[in-house]
């Protein structure tokens, strides 16, 4: 008996069906009564509140319906000895691709100044900017990172990759480690964020690290919102030492309607839609792994507790 859990019921109940019609032979609930908790093994959520899964006491695995398991890690109700297994892609990447080109190409074709110029039906050109003008640095060399890098380097842009450990990819500038995460700032024009939020990773673009970015850069994030330094985002946006940013995650969501980030003329944000998940694909992959588990195979996905993704 594998329990399901979201918080939404048409989503819950969708899923359910989903996972029934993929894997017949699996009996899935999505309630389970207090007496029988104890025979709950494994559980795939997304969005379980704090306290949650205190009671099921023989946990060993839990699937999330999402890529970013920042919510999952260090909660006091999972031991360190249960599974956390996140969704590899599953259809993320390609969206992930396309809201990032979106962002470039906002910035690379003035876009602010024009949409400015309309609304003040001003008819002025500007000398265009190409591709090649342009350096990326994408921040994390994961599924996301790595399919929006070599994405953008075939889009002719020169990118950057930066991840903790050393990696490598075809047509990719890669560097690793703190000591080259400075400098490759300081020579970007966009900065994308698709890192997972860990200890390392929370708070890391800072009032400190816009001063030293050039000025007028454009950043992106779509990865979580408390990577960045929301207070000193929105001073460097009014200073435009940061000249653009698309926003799809904040440190609280829904955005609260006081945030300066609604009104900033240099923004774009959206309500954390960058990547969503696909449910027929998160179906198929957390299917696939459970055939594992019963074949008592390695589970794809398995996050490493210790650097927390
Ligand atoms: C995810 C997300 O992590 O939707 O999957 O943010």
């Amino acid at each position: 008996m594998i329990l399901i859990y979201t918080p939404i019921e048409k989503e819950l109940n969708h899923y359910r069906q989903l996972f029934a019609d993929a894997c017949p032979d699996v009996s899935f609930v999505t309630e389970v009564a207090a007496q029988d908790a104890r025979e709950i093994q494994q559980i795939i959520c997304w969005g379980a509140p704090e306290g949650f899964f205190n009671r099921f006491s023989n946990l060993q695995t839990v699937f999330a319906l999402g890529a970013g398991v920042d919510s999952l890690i260090a909660r006091a109700d999972l031991p360190e000895h249960v599974s956390i297994v996140r969704l590899l892609d599953a259809g993320m990447a390609a969206q992930m691709v396309e809201f990032v080109r979106f962002g470039v190409l906002y910035y690379q074709r003035q876009m602010l100044r024009y949409s400015q110029q309309q609304r003040e039906k001003v008819w002025r050109k500007w000398a265009p900017t190409l591709a090649g003008d342009l350096h990326i640095t994408v921040l994390g060399a994961g599924r996301m990172g790595s399919a929006v890098a070599q994405a953008l380097a075939s889009d002719g842009y020169s990118v950057s990759v930066w991840s903790q450990s050393e990696k490598s990819l075809a047509h990719v500038e890669c560097v690793f480690g703190d000591s080259a995460f400075d400098s490759v700032l300081a020579r970007s024009d966009v900065i994308v964020c698709l890192l997972p939020l860990t200890k390392h990773t929370n708070g890391l673009l800072n009032h400190a690290r816009f001063s030293q970015m050039k000025k007028g850069v454009a950043i992106i994030n779509a990865a979580r919102g408390d990577i960045v330094d929301e207070l000193a985002l929105i001073e460097a946006l009014t200073t435009e030492q940061v000249g653009f940013a698309l926003l799809d995650v904040f440190q609280q969501e829904p955005l609260a309607a006081s945030s300066k980030l609604w009104a900033l003329p240099n923004v774009v944000l959206t309500p954390h839609v960058a990547a969503m998940t696909l449910r027929s694909e998160a179906v198929n992959q957390i299917s696939a792994n459970l055939r594992r588990l019963i074949n008592g195979q390695a589970l794809e996905g398995v996050v490493n507790r210790a650097v927390q993704y």
